[in-house]
């Protein structure tokens, strides 16, 4: 990720497609069943937010409670990952678990662990965007784990003339400093949601290689996408599902969209 702006020429790194929450259009978000859906479609990459159990475990949960994507009630932070497992993550949706082959792995709550091993398990090269939500509660605990985790899978020290398989993403720059700190070879996404003055040239918090802007951003400034190449930076836009959307990133020069549909924007792209 340290690569010269010349790298970042369209026909040496094309759009790479990474998949929000897994294939969340088709399949209820961040449950193996969506992964397994976007591994499928060809996804490039698998975007998951992560936040701590009550004893002490990454889970797979956008939300702070529990309550839109399960059918139970709670935060997360106050819930055990006893308690997790006994809830239904994928009838929310409206598509539960394949009717023939009833799978309640594929609809039950996802651990990072398990997040994990799909990826490596995956049969080709998968690579994971890993978003932690609200660090400051924890001082540092999400991050902790995240990193012991990604060391026991041996994905926390990509070898050094090899793109890294992870990265993290966060609104926090604190939270990315964390992860710098603890794996310096783990690139990191500044999300935003809006580009704040010091950063309207293009230049990110300290270390930070990749811009996340919204949308938003690009479709009102999508000379920021140069701006930010000019800096010597990469840019990952969320959440890109409208084709006219697709089309303005890739004529922008975006690096990589994080979308609910990856089949649909792999064919939009001419990769199926
Ligand atoms: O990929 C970044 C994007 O996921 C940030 O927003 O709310 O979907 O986590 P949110
Ligand atoms: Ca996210």
């Amino acid at each position: 990720y340290a690569h010269p702006a010349r790298d970042l020429r369209p026909e040496r790194h094309p759009l790479a497609v990474i998949a929000h929450r897994g294939a969340s259009e088709d399949a209820p978000e961040h449950t193996l069943s969506a992964y397994r859906r976007a591994i499928e479609d060809g996804a490039d990459a698998l975007e998951c937010d992560v936040r701590l159990t009550a004893d002490g475990h990454l889970v797979c949960v956008h939300d702070r409670r529990v309550n839109r994507t399960s059918n139970g009630r709670g935060a997360v932070s106050s819930l055990e990952l006893a308690d997790l497992a006994t809830l239904d993550f994928g009838s929310w949706k409206g598509k539960a678990a394949d009717e023939e082959e009833p799978d309640l792995d594929a609809t039950s709550v996802l651990t990072l662990e398990r997040l994990l091993e799909l990826v490596v398990d995956a049969g080709r090269r998968v690579e994971l965007a890993v978003e932690t939500k609200h660090p400051t509660r924890w001082a540092g605990q999400v991050e902790a784990k995240l990193l012991g985790l990604l060391d026991r899978f041996g994905l926390a020290e990509p070898p050094a003339d090899e793109p890294s398989q992870v990265r993290v993403m966060s609104f926090s720059a604190r939270s990315l400093h964390r992860v710098q700190a603890g794996a310096p070879g783990i690139p990191t996404v500044y999300l935003m949601q809006f580009v704040s003055p010091r950063h309207r040239d293009g230049r990110l918090p300290a270390g930070v290689r990749i811009a996340g802007p919204s949308i938003r951003i690009i479709r009102k400034d999508p000379g920021y996408v140069a701006r930010v190449h000019r800096a010597g930076n990469r840019v990952h836009v969320w959440t890109v599902n409208d084709p006219a959307d697709v089309e303005l990133c890739a004529r922008a020069g975006v690096d990589a969209v994080i979308t609910n549909r990856p089949k649909q924007v792999l064919s939009q792209l001419g990769r199926l």
